[in-house]
């Protein structure tokens, strides 16, 4: 199918991705694994803004684990720190745009250049009704669960919250993804077939793709055959589809 059939049959709302074989990219390459983040970074800006341009409402993608401090410190430093300097070199062009930026994950451990940095873009695309892109940086599924059972206890305890009325999506709404939809299309590129601690409450129903191809080769041609192939999907939500 061509790119016009398939974006005409509907894209999914909401895709996340877990950008993962930046360093493997690059030690093909016989190059540094910060090489392949530097390539990495900027192919989430063309993937977006792909995204963005056929029609996905939100993308949110997987940019530094919880886990992922326990590399080597050069690698963490470079993941820490070089972001700041993509960010200003393109901080115009996307206050220019209608993509809204938000980040979710624990932001008490992260510089304070990373941080302001990013949060100087999340207030300055506050108003944007584009794409939501969600960054994901010290992000843990676990860790987002841990913050929401203690923030619902502290509010059953000073009762802004009846135990009457929690509910499923009370749940959701303690989550750091509160404002974000349920994930339709999970892409998980570079071959490992495996979570990761990614937004595990959040697909509870997604479809899930994984293709071997590492994220800095991911190009929109990659994007439209996950699309292609979340299309041909028989989503049931656990009943049953009519005339199946
Ligand atoms: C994904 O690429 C980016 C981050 C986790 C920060 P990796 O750095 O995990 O690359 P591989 O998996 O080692 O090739
Ligand atoms: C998951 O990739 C985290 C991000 C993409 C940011 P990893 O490369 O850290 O995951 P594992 O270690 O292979 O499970
Ligand atoms: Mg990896």
């Amino acid at each position: 199918m061509n790119e016009n059939e398939i974006i005409s049959r509907g894209v999914p709302s909401h895709i996340a991705i877990i950008l993962d074989g930046n360093g493997r990219w690059a030690k093909k390459r016989l190059m540094p694994r910060t090489f392949g983040h530097r390539k990495g970074a900027f192919n989430i800006r063309d993937i977006a803004h792909y995204a963005s341009q056929i029609g996905v409402k939100y993308m949110t993608v997987y940019c530094f684990s919880t886990e992922n401090w326990k590399r080597p410190s050069d690698e963490v430093n470079y993941l820490m720190t070089k972001p700041v300097r993509y960010i200003e070199r393109y901080k115009s062009s996307i206050i220019n745009s209608t993509t809204k930026i938000k980040m979710v994950g624990r932001r008490d451990r992260l510089p304070r250049p990373l941080l302001e940095t990013i949060e100087d873009l999340e207030k300055e695309t506050a108003n944007h009704t584009g794409l939501v892109l969600t960054l994901c940086v010290d992000y843990g599924s676990l860790d987002e669960v841990k913050n929401a059972v203690l923030e619902m206890h502290h509010d059953l305890n000073n009762g802004r919250l009846k135990e009457s009325d929690v509910d499923e999506k009370t749940i959701y709404n303690y989550l750091y993804t509160r404002d974000l939809p349920p994930v339709d299309l999970l892409i998980r590129t570079s071959g490992e077939i495996r979570l990761s601690n990614y937004l595990l409450l959040q697909l509870a129903y997604a479809e899930l793709y994984f293709t071997d191809v590492y994220w800095p080769d991911f190009n929109e041609e990659e994007l439209l055959k996950a699309i292609e192939n979340y299309q041909n999907r028989n989503r049931r939500f656990g009943g049953l589809k009519e005339n199946k």
